[in-house]
This record gives C-alpha cells, sequence and structure tokens, in this order.
C-alpha cells in the first residue's frame, strides 16, 4: 500500500476558481484503492460553503512560528465520495471572501500553509510515502520538506512531486521579506535554488527541490521549455528534463454527464443526443433571452476572463463572430476590459449575443450542454478541462492547437471523416474566424458530418481511468 498526500489550494466541491480544484477534487477518486491510499489536503478557507464546513470534524490543534509570529494550526477531516480530505484551520489566513487575495497577502498565506501541512503529519497518524504537491502555493513544500523537515526521523525517505498547472503563476516575491516570512537561510536563496531575477520565486522551489516535476498535458511538458511557454523558467526546464514529465488531466464523469446531470434542462446521451440535446439549447435561449430557435447556431465559451484564454484574438473580430447566424453565450469572470467588451456586445446584438459576467456551476452545465459549438482559442493552454466537459456533452471544440487542446481535440478532416473538433495553429485572430466559419458550414451545410463530429467526440473517454493508472505508474516509480 502506498500513501500518497496531494496537497493544494483549492478542490471541488469545497472551493474553486479554476481546473486546478477539478484536478484536486476528482483525480483522488480513481486510484486503485487496494493499492493506493490517497487523502487531499487544502485550506479551511472560511468561504467555503457551510453546508461542507459544518460537517469537517475538528482533529487536532498545534502552533508554528512563521514570520516572527507564532500562529495557531488547526486540522480538520472529512470524508468525501470515499477519499479523505484535510483541512488547515487558521481564520487569519483563510479568513475572507475569495480564497486568493494580494499577492504579498498570498506569500505569507502559502507559506504558513506548507509549513502547517508538513507539521501536521506526524500528529495526523498518516504517513505520506509521496507528498504531490500542485502549483506555486504548495511550492514551499519540496524545500521544507528537504532541508528542514528532512531531519527528522518521520519525514525521512517521504519523496515529493510538484505538478505545474500553470507556469504562468510562480508565487513571486521580493527576496528580503521571502527570508523573513519563510525563516530559511540564506543559502536557499541562489539562482540554482529559490531565487530568480533577484526575486524569490516559490514554484522554482518546488521545481528545484521536487523529485519529480509533471505538468498536466504531454504537449506543454515540451512546450514549458521554450522561452515562448517557459515565462522566464525555460532554462530551468530543460534542466529538470529528466525528471519532468506530461500527465494529460480527465474530469469527473460522474459530476459531467448529460445522462444523469441534474443541472441540465433535458438529459441525453451518445444515442439520443440527435432528438434531445436541442431542448436544452432552446430552454437556455428562454431562460437568456436570446430568439428561440433550435436550428440557431449556439456557439459557447466558459472561461476566466484572461489574456491566457485568446480574448483578444476574440475582441478583435467579435462583430464578425457575432453574425446573424449565430448565437453566442458567454460565462466568465476576470479582466475588466474583457468583461466589458462582452457586455457591450450583449447590449449591441440583444437578440443572439448573451453575456454573463459571473460564476455559476449551474449556469456552465447548461451552457456545455446546450450549445453546438464551444470556443477555446487559448494563447496557451496547460491542459484545459472545457473542451473535455464539452466533448463529454456533445459540443463541437474550437481550439487553437497548444498545450492540453492540441492533445485532446483532433481536428475535423473532411476527407477521412476524421476528428472531434476544428482548431488552428497560429495566434491569428483572422485563422480563428476562418475556422468558426468553416465549423458553422458543417453544421449548417453538412448536418450528417456535423452529427458524426459529435459522435466521435462523445465516444472519446478523458474520464480519470487513463491518467490516474499514469499517475500510479509515478508513485510507484518512486
Ligand atoms: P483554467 O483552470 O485555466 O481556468 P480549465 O479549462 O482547466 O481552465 O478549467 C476551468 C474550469 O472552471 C472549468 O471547470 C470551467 O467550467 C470552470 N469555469 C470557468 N469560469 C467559470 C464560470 N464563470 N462559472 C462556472 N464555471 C467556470
Ligand atoms: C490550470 C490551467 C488549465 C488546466 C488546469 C488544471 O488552471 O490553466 O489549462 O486544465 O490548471 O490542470
Amino acid at each position: 500500500m502506498k500513501n500518497v498526500l496531494l496537497i493544494a489550494s483549492e478542490a471541488v466541491p469545497f472551493i474553486k476558481t479554476g481546473g486546478l480544484a477539478d484536478v484536486a477534487g476528482s483525480l483522488p477518486k480513481y486510484f486503485d484503492k487496494t493499492k493506493f491510499d490517497v487523502r487531499v489536503m487544502i485550506p479551511k478557507y472560511t468561504c467555503i460553503p457551510w453546508e461542507y464546513r459544518e460537517k469537517m470534524v475538528y482533529k487536532t490543534h498545534f502552533y508554528i512560528d512563521l514570520a516572527w509570529r507564532t500562529q495557531y494550526v488547526g486540522v480538520f477531516e472529512l470524508e468525501w465520495n470515499g477519499v479523505i480530505f484535510y483541512f488547515i484551520d487558521n481564520e487569519f489566513y483563510f479568513g475572507g471572501n475569495k480564497p486568493y487575495s494580494w499577492i504579498h497577502e498570498d506569500i505569507e498565506k502559502f507559506a504558513f500553509f506548507s509549513k502547517a501541512a508538513l507539521s501536521a503529519l506526524p500528529v495526523l497518524g498518516f504517513r505520506p510515502d509521496i507528498i504531490h504537491c500542485n502549483d506555486w502555493q504548495t511550492g514551499l513544500i519540496p524545500v521544507y520538506l528537504k532541508e528542514r523537515f528532512s531531519q527528522g526521523e518521520f519525514y525521512q525517505g517521504i519523496k515529493s512531486i510538484m505538478t505545474i498547472h500553470n507556469l504562468k503563476f510562480q508565487g513571486i516575491w521580493d527576496l528580503k521579506k521571502v527570508k523573513d516570512i519563510t525563516g530559511l537561510p540564506d543559502e536557499y536563496f541562489t539562482s540554482d535554488k529559490l531565487e530568480a531575477y533577484d526575486d524569490a520565486n516559490y514554484l522554482k522551489g518546488g521545481i528545484v527541490y521536487a523529485d519529480r516535476v509533471t505538468t498536466v498535458s504531454e504537449t506543454y511538458a515540451e512546450e514549458i521549455k521554450t522561452p515562448f511557454y517557459g515565462e522566464n523558467l525555460d532554462g530551468l526546464m530543460r534542466a529538470r528534463a529528466n525528471v519532468l514529465s506530461g500527465i494529460v488531466n480527465g474530469i469527473d464523469y460522474d459530476e459531467y454527464n448529460p445522462e444523469t446531470d441534474k443541472r441540465i434542462a433535458n438529459n441525453y446521451n451518445q444515442i439520443t443526443f440527435r432528438k434531445e440535446k436541442w431542448k436544452n439549447k432552446v430552454a437556455l435561449q428562454k431562460e437568456l433571452g436570446l430568439t428561440e430557435d433550435k436550428g440557431k447556431f449556439m456557439i459557447g465559451l466558459v472561461s476566466r476572463l484572461t489574456d491566457q484564454k485568446g480574448l483578444d484574438l476574440v475582441a478583435y473580430v467579435m462583430d464578425q463572430l457575432c453574425a446573424e447566424d449565430v448565437q453566442f453565450v458567454i460565462l466568465g469572470t476576470g479582466e475588466e476590459r474583457y468583461e466589458n467588451m462582452f457586455r457591450h456586445y450583449d447590449w449591441k446584438y440583444n437578440d443572439r449575443v448573451s453575456a454573463n459576467i459571473y460564476y455559476s456551476e449551474d449556469m456552465s452545465h447548461k451552457i456545455y450542454a446546450s450549445c453546438d459549438a464551444f470556443l477555446m482559442p487559448s494563447l496557451f493552454e496547460p491542459c484545459g478541462l472545457s473542451q473535455l466537459m464539452s466533448l463529454r456533452y456533445g459540443t463541437v471544440p474550437i481550439v487553437r492547437e497548444t498545450g492540453g487542446l492540441k492533445d485532446t481535440v483532433e481536428p475535423y478532416n473532411e476527407y477521412e471523416g476524421k476528428g472531434t473538433g476544428f482548431s488552428f495553429a497560429n495566434y491569428n485572430a483572422h485563422e480563428m474566424l476562418s475556422i468558426v466559419n468553416y465549423a458553422k458550414d458543417v453544421y449548417y451545410n453538412h448536418k450528417r458530418e456535423w452529427n458524426k463530429i459529435v459522435d466521435r467526440g462523445m465516444k472519446t473517454d478523458f474520464s480519470w481511468n487513463s491518467s490516474a493508472r499514469k499517475y500510479e505508474d509515478l508513485y510507484n516509480s518512486l
């Protein structure tokens, strides 16, 4: 039996701002329970809905030193879908109405979390063989594990894995302040360790000190070794190439299942989608005040509204995208200029554009189930889960060929009758527009072909089944 503790800053169903939460909350369910005991640890944010917090069971508490202060650490536990979740409690750090705030606050918050997480292990009665860290918020864990906690017998031999979900976010802050906060001595702040470009860098620490480094698709694992995708750490990624690999994400096929989903108007499956899926579209048109027309080509976009997602391309050709024979439904929050851009077009083309500038799990499911196509023209995309959700719901993804999008969407080939979506290569608005128009043409003029694309998409398997096996192999190799 191998014990694994997966540590992250968010996990569904408790707290989610993006795909990391989907991964941390769903992957652990899919391990072979006779061989792996995988548990999860996240902060006990006060913004976790009360329905979950009230069920958490107090385990223990103790105190640690951080940034010249003594801090309370509470540990709570909750079993969810057969997986044990631990929650680190401290309302000074994890209060507030969202998990993240200003970077200087988050830097201290996650130094606390990392130290508290490791300190909690001996009192929990769970000694992991492997600690699986995720993104910069947990980057200090491999550092503390190797350099500090490795002196105690309990910690000896514990291995660590650093999974990069997004290299863009590294947890960078003033070197001197980070020294003070972390209590790590000077020698850790050199350019081969935590220092990068005169600042301290949490993710770099994790990448340097972890025994293995993974990212969430094979293509992204290659891309980040190049300057364009490397976010100034491409040299480090090349240096760590011997321990770096890509394992593509899956999604929770129980949660995202058009046949049983209670959030959508009308259930359907791979066989009935031709007769049933459109009813979701009409229900959504009604709900959002769009023209009710089951035959209208409806494009969906569910996303954090940031540059990563290729929204400047969308903004550039928005008028052409919103042609009369198209409906465009957007769900997302993020940068103000994109929020306002979508609001503007919602006003301008009221009958065919619907901008929903908020966060809603319910609405996201309705969009995945209702639309004909899903637009995701990312500038970079470590994996991307939205396109997998779209495939699952028979909504045809239109993507740029980058990172996980390239690994999961097979471009339609009309001559060979192959493909599950549409894609374009260059980061260029007109290239995107022409591929959208191509998709629209297939939808309107070659409906049988379109339905075959949907059919092939719904048949793909991006459940966790195959990727969980790859993580098992990785755990076993340590
Ligand atoms: P990222 O993690 O970069 O944001 P992913 O595609 O991996 O991108 O995951 C995004 C996840 O967040 C998906 O589950 C998507 O449905 C969800 N999501 C994004 N924005 C919203 C929103 N406004 N409302 C509901 N869900 C959203
Ligand atoms: C990040 C990436 C996204 C990925 C997700 C889960 O947020 O931006 O591409 O799917 O993490 O790994």
